[in-house]
C-alpha cells in the first residue's frame, strides 16, 4: 500500500485522519498515518498549544491543520465584520424563536456565555485563517487543507514558501478544476455521505470523476470511509488514499461529548441528514430535535454563515451542558456533525486500533482482488 502519495507526505499508510481533538491526530500520525486537526473552531492560543504537543509527541511524523475559509460569508467583501456589526445583522425573530425553543425543551442557560467560544464563531474569517496559518508555519506541519472554497492565494504562496503543501476539499469537479488552477497540491474529493459540509455527489460517483479531472494530481476521497474495505475501494477509483472524519469520533481518544457518542452508537445510516441548522451551510449532521426544529418550515431558515453560529453558539454550549447533567431536553436537542457511516460505528476503540484495523482489512482485500 506504500504508494507515491506516502513518499510525498512522508507517511507508511495513505489514511489521513480529519478530527478536532489534538490526541487523535497524534494516535494517526504516531500509527504511520497522516492527522489534520481541524483549527477553524480553534482561539490561537489553542492552535499553538495543540501543535506545540503534536510537534513533540509526533518527531519524524507527519501532521498538518485544516482550516474553513468559505468562498462566500457575510462580511467577506468588507475584509470581515467586527462581532459587534455580525451580531446587528441577526433579526431578531431568530433571537426569539431559538429562545423559545430552548425554553420548550427546558435547558437551562449557562450563567456566563463565553463570549470567547462566540468570538470562535467567526473563525471561519480570512483574517483568522492568516491568523492560524502563521502560527501552524513556525511547526513543522506539512499540510495545510482549506474547506469550502479555494484558498486565498497569499496563503498557498507562504505555505509553498515554507515547503508546505496545501490540500482542498471539494465535492464537485468543476471545484477540483478550481483549487487545480489555483495552484494547491492535493485534492480531497469529499462525497456526500460525509459527516461536516458536504456537497450532493456520492463519493462512488465523485471520486473517479475528479481523479481524471487533476490528473496528475494526486486525489484522495472522503465521504463514508470507515473500514478497510471502503478504502480498497477508492483505490479502485484512483484515489491514491483516504480522508476520514466520522470514525475517529468514536475512538477514545477523540473529545466527543459522552451524550453524542452514545446516541451514535445507537444510531443507522439513516439517522443522519444533509441540513443547514447548525452552521448555515449544508451539512451532514445526526438528526435530532434541532434539526427538526430547523428543518420545520414553519420557523425561521438558519442565517447565512457565520451569523447561524453566532446565533446559536451559546445555545449549543447550553444544551451540551444540559445533555451531560441529564436533561431530558439537552439529550433530545444535542447533535454533531457525522456521516452515514455512523451506522459502523458501534463502539468506542483507541484511535492506533481503528487505524490497524482499517489497513489491515484494505490489505487482505487487494490481495484477495489480485487473486480474482
Ligand atoms: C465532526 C466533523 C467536523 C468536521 N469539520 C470539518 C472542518 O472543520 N473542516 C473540514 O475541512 N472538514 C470538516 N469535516 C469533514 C472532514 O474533513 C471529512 O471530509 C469527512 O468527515 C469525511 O467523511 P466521513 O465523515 O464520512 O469520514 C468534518 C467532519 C466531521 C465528522
Amino acid at each position: 500500500m506504500h504508494n507515491q502519495l506516502c513518499e510525498t507526505y512522508e507517511i507508511d499508510t495513505p489514511i489521513f485522519a480529519f478530527s478536532h481533538s489534538p490526541g487523535v491526530i497524534a494516535a494517526v500520525s504516531k500509527a504511520g498515518g497522516f492527522g489534520v486537526l481541524g483549527a477553524a473552531g480553534m482561539e490561537p492560543e489553542q492552535l499553538d498549544k495543540a501543535l506545540q504537543m503534536l510537534t513533540e509527541e509526533c518527531v519524524g511524523k507527519s501532521f498538518g491543520i485544516d482550516l474553513i475559509i468559505p468562498e462566500k460569508y457575510v462580511g467577506r467583501e468588507e475584509g470581515g465584520l467586527s462581532f459587534e456589526n455580525l451580531q446587528r445583522l441577526i433579526p431578531q425573530g431568530h433571537r426569539d424563536f431559538l429562545n423559545k425553543l430552548l425554553d420548550d425543551y427546558h435547558v437551562p442557560r449557562l450563567a456566563a456565555p463565553d463570549t470567547m467560544a462566540s468570538r470562535a464563531g467567526m473563525g471561519i474569517s480570512e483574517k483568522r485563517g492568516k491568523q492560524l496559518v502563521d502560527i501552524a508555519l513556525a511547526y513543522p506541519v506539512k499540510l495545510i487543507v482549506n474547506a469550502l472554497g479555494v484558498p486565498p492565494a497569499y496563503i498557498i504562496e507562504l505555505a509553498h514558501q515554507k515547503g508546505v503543501r496545501v490540500g482542498a476539499l471539494v465535492g464537485a469537479v468543476k471545484h477540483a478544476l478550481h483549487q487545480k488552477e489555483a495552484g494547491v497540491d492535493l485534492i480531497i474529493a469529499q462525497g456526500f455521505e460525509a459527516g461536516g459540509h458536504t456537497g450532493e455527489i456520492a463519493t462512488m460517483v465523485l471520486t473517479p470523476q475528479v481523479v481524471d479531472a487533476v490528473a496528475p494530481l494526486p486525489v484522495v476521497a472522503a465521504g463514508g470511509i470507515a473500514s478497510g474495505r471502503q478504502m480498497a475501494a477508492v483505490l479502485a477509483l484512483g484515489a491514491q488514499g483516504v480522508w476520514t472524519g466520522s470514525v475517529w469520533l468514536m475512538t477514545e481518544e477523540a473529545e466527543t461529548h459522552p451524550v453524542v457518542k452514545e446516541k451514535f452508537k445507537h444510531a443507522t445510516s439513516s439517522d443522519t441528514l444533509r441540513s443547514r441548522a447548525s452552521t448555515g451551510k449544508p451539512a451532514r449532521q445526526l438528526r435530532s430535535a434541532w434539526t427538526d426544529a430547523w428543518e420545520d418550515p414553519a420557523n425561521p431558515d438558519p442565517l447565512p454563515m457565520p451569523l447561524h453560529g453566532l446565533l446559536t453558539i451559546d445555545a449549543q454550549r447550553s444544551i451540551q451542558n444540559d445533555a451531560l447533567q441529564g436533561g431530558e431536553g439537552g439529550r433530545k436537542l444535542i447533535n454533531y456533525y457525522v456521516g452515514q457511516s455512523v451506522g459502523m460505528l458501534n463502539q468506542v476503540r483507541p484511535a492506533a486500533e481503528v487505524f490497524q484495523a482499517i489497513k489491515d482489512e484494505c490489505d487482505a482485500v487487494l490481495k484477495h482482488l489480485g487473486q480474482l
